[in-house]
């Protein structure tokens, strides 16, 4: 018997008193993951747009950096937000519960976009028009960093197989939990690193690259 999918929001909500410690011990990269992103940031950044922020675990690192940017954060779960905003206080953070999927990115309006381990919840088409957005949202010379789970030829032999039974997973668990189509549950569809790529250059992002990978978490930059 297969597990129960959980929708989206309610899974983060309900897991948000621990997500801090159990979420940076169970990824590959732990902590380094949360701070690398900030790294990779153009030195412009002065506005700055995080889609799936959470708890903001990448926020610290994007605060010392840039002591004085303009965080927009973007997510679903209302739990998982009211935890970051006990976090930074003092500092500029303008917070929205939405999901990205469906709200208004905006047209040139930050310097970089950042989104770290939410996007390996949807699909080639998702993500496609997704990037499609925030590209538009980006200014020009703005930079977009994605930090998350993806799967690399490093790590296994035939990456695309392993996607294909993800998704081939999901479908079929939806199928059978009569899940409603048009609502998001938690379940984990990394792409393959490659794909990923592609995705960006078809969205119409430049110099795509690799950055950093420590096992299945990757780092990949994009440039408009
Ligand atoms: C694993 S957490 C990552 C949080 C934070 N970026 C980090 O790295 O710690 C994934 C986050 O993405 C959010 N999320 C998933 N799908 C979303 C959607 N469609 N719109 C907005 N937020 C979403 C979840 O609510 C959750 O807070």
């Amino acid at each position: 018997m297969s597990e129960t999918l959980e929708e989206m929001a309610s899974f983060f909500d309900a897991r948000c008193e621990c997500y801090d410690k159990v979420h940076t011990a169970g990824i590959d990269g732990g902590a380094e993951s949360k701070r690398v992103p900030a790294l990779c940031l153009p030195p412009h950044t002065r506005t700055l747009l995080d889609l799936g922020v959470g708890t903001g675990l990448e926020l610290e690192a994007v605060f010392t950096r840039f002591p004085d940017v303009r965080v927009t954060g973007l997510d679903i779960s209302s739990h998982m937000l009211h935890k970051l905003l006990e976090k930074y206080p003092g500092r500029s953070i303008e917070l929205h519960q939405v999901s990205y999927l469906d709200c208004d990115l905006g047209s040139a309006r930050y310097d970089a976009a950042l989104s770290v381990m939410s996007f390996h919840h949807y699909d080639h088409a998702v993500k496609r028009a997704l990037y499609r957005r925030i590209r538009r949202a980006l200014k020009p010379g703005g930079v977009y960093v994605e930090c998350d789970y993806m799967i690399s030829a490093h790590e296994c032999p035939d990456p695309q197989a392993v996607e294909d039974e993800l998704f081939a997973a999901y479908r079929r668990i939806r199928r059978q939990q009569g899940l409603d189509d048009a609502r998001e549950y938690h379940f984990d569809t990394p792409c393959t690193v490659a794909n990923q790529i592609r995705l960006l250059r078809s969205a119409g992002f430049s110099q795509v690259r690799e950055v950093w990978r420590r096992k299945n978490t990757v780092l990949l930059t994009a440039a408009i």
